[in-house]
């Protein structure tokens, strides 16, 4: 009886511990949480980012890819793989954890995030509105991001 209610109390204790580090950590570490709203808020984390080639102030036509005028930023995990100039050397890939946030002028962000070797992508605006789910078949970012001179399916590094 005692017995059985040690398990119970560890059993309890153990599912809280859960349930509490899933609400509080959601949404700061990415490993964690993968929904739109989770990206969104890790993406507003500023600290937790650099800008390309430490520039935060350059904004970029955005004229050959799919979005408008934008900016690009890399969590720090990515960041350490951009060795070459601000650059991922060619052939390497980024690490798991990697997170790299295109933000357009428009209120939009972009969204790369590597999951098991993997980029979830997204597109999710600033307010939270969801313009392309994480959910939804990558396919047609993917095959745009195929194109020659890509990086790991980096393309900003082919034009600027
Ligand atoms: C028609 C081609 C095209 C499609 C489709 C496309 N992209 Fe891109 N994307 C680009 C180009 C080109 C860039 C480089 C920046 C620029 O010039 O706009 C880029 C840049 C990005 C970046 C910054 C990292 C990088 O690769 O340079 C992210 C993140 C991104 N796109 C996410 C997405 C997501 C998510 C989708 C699908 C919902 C998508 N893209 C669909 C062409 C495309």
């Amino acid at each position: 009886m005692k017995h059985q209610l040690s398990i119970s109390l560890f059993v309890v204790t153990l599912i809280s511990c859960v349930f509490y580090s899933c609400t509080k950590d959601v949404a700061k570490n990415p490993l964690l949480a993968y929904s739109d709203k989770a990206l969104l808020d890790s993406a507003k984390n500023t600290a937790a980012f650099i800008y390309y080639k430490n520039d935060a102030s350059t904004l970029y036509p955005g004229t050959t890819g799919a979005h408008s005028s934008f900016k690009l930023k890399f969590n720090k995990i990515a960041a350490t793989v951009l060795t070459d100039n601000g650059k991922i050397p060619v052939g390497q890939k980024f690490p798991n954890g990697s997170f790299i946030v295109k933000e357009m002028q428009s209120g939009l962000n972009a969204f790369m995030y590597k999951k098991e070797g993997t980029w979830l992508w997204a597109e999710v605006y600033n307010n939270g509105d969801v313009f392309y789910s994480v959910n939804k078949d990558p396919q047609p970012c993917i095959s745009c991001h195929s194109q020659s001179g890509q990086r790991d399916l980096v393309v900003t590094f082919n034009y600027y």
